[in-house]
């Protein structure tokens, strides 16, 4: 089917897939998710086969409301009603025990389970059509850059699947995804600010990327094009001098590139651009890609992460 417009007839075939067990590519506020009916595992797997994405990486479960998560989950707490009061709709994740009714393998295994209420228009009328939780991991090969785009959605999984289009994303990069299971935990940094989470439900922990073992989403060389892709700090950009490197610069400026990425100096510009410069850096044909290193400042965290891992080897 392809690349197809929002209407009612593109949601009601959409919804007909996903009753039989298919796969839908839809617009969410943060990247395009790839969508499967959270019960069925045949579905499941059909995800995770296209993804290639290793099976213990559980998957985010997308409902049109908070009272969708009487389906699928336990431990519901205060602290979480007054996450999803002041975050959702919007690109907030909720981790919490899973009920029994939710296939292992929609969860990668873990006993809990993921979930988010979308704000984009596309995802809520999809699941409102659908009328059962969709699970979406980001619609992109495992280990690669998110798509941001339906076009991006198509360059990764071909024309013969499904894609709704919403449009550009509106965030750019993904959501965060916040454990409350015990302490409050952030598993992924990501559109929502630690300091806006901190504000609304007080102290949270903040767990390593590098060390965790409890969202494996989050270990692995991740973000990543396929050009070797370095990250550099100003002085280092100002020095670069290579005809065969492209570089996604701020404020540096250097000696000799094939081209430059001129990206905004605001954290919520630059994030929405990131994926898609990205993707063009990487089609330019070159043999290595030069980014550099935002400032220090917590507006940038979830940024530097997504570029820290789209660096590492
Ligand atoms: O913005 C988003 O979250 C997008 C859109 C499509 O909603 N989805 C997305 O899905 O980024 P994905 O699969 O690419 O990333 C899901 C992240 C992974 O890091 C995964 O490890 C983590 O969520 N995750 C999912 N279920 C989890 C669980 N039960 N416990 C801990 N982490 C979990
Ligand atoms: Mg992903």
């Amino acid at each position: 089917m392809g690349i197809v417009s929002p209407s009612q007839e593109s949601y009601a075939l959409a919804a007909k897939k996903l009753r039989d067990g298919g796969i839908v590519c839809f617009s969410t506020e943060t990247v395009y998710g790839v969508g499967c009916d959270t019960f069925s595992e045949l579905a499941i797997a059909k995800v995770y086969k296209l993804k290639n994405r290793p099976t213990n990486n559980p998957m985010i479960a997308h409902i049109l409301d908070v009272s969708w998560t009487n389906l699928l989950c336990s431990g519901w707490s205060n602290k979480c009603s007054l996450l999803a009061t002041r975050f959702w709709p919007g690109p907030l994740t909720i981790v919490l025990p899973k009920k029994e009714s939710v296939p292992e393998s929609a969860c990668g295994g873990f006993d809990t389970i993921a979930m988010r209420c979308p704000s984009h228009p596309v995802a809520r009328a999809l699941l409102a059509e659908f009328d059962n939780p969709i699970s979406a991991p980001s619609a992109n090969k495992s280990g690669h850059i998110s798509p941001t785009t339906a076009r991006h959605v198509e360059d990764e999984f071909g024309d013969a699947i499904t894609i709704i289009d919403g449009g550009p994303c509106e965030k750019g990069i993904e959501s965060t995804v916040i454990s409350m299971v015990n302490q409050p935990t952030i598993m992924r940094l990501g559109s929502v600010s630690v300091e806006k989470i901190r504000n609304t439900i007080g102290a949270v922990e903040i767990k390593s990327s590098v060390t965790q073992q409890n969202s494996p989403g989050t270990l692995m060389r991740h973000y990543a094009p396929n050009t070797k892709t370095n990250l550099l700090n100003k002085e280092e950009m100002d020095k670069t001098s290579d005809p065969d490197c492209v570089a996604i610069a701020i404020q540096g400026n250097p000696v000799l590139t094939k081209r430059v990425f001129q990206m905004p100096s605001n954290a919520q510009e630059y994030a929405k651009v990131l994926y898609s410069t990205l993707r063009e850096a990487d089609n330019a044909g070159v043999s290595r890609i030069v980014i550099e290193r935002p400032c220090t400042a917590p507006v940038w965290l979830a940024v530097i992460d997504r570029l820290e891992r789209c660096c590492s080897d």
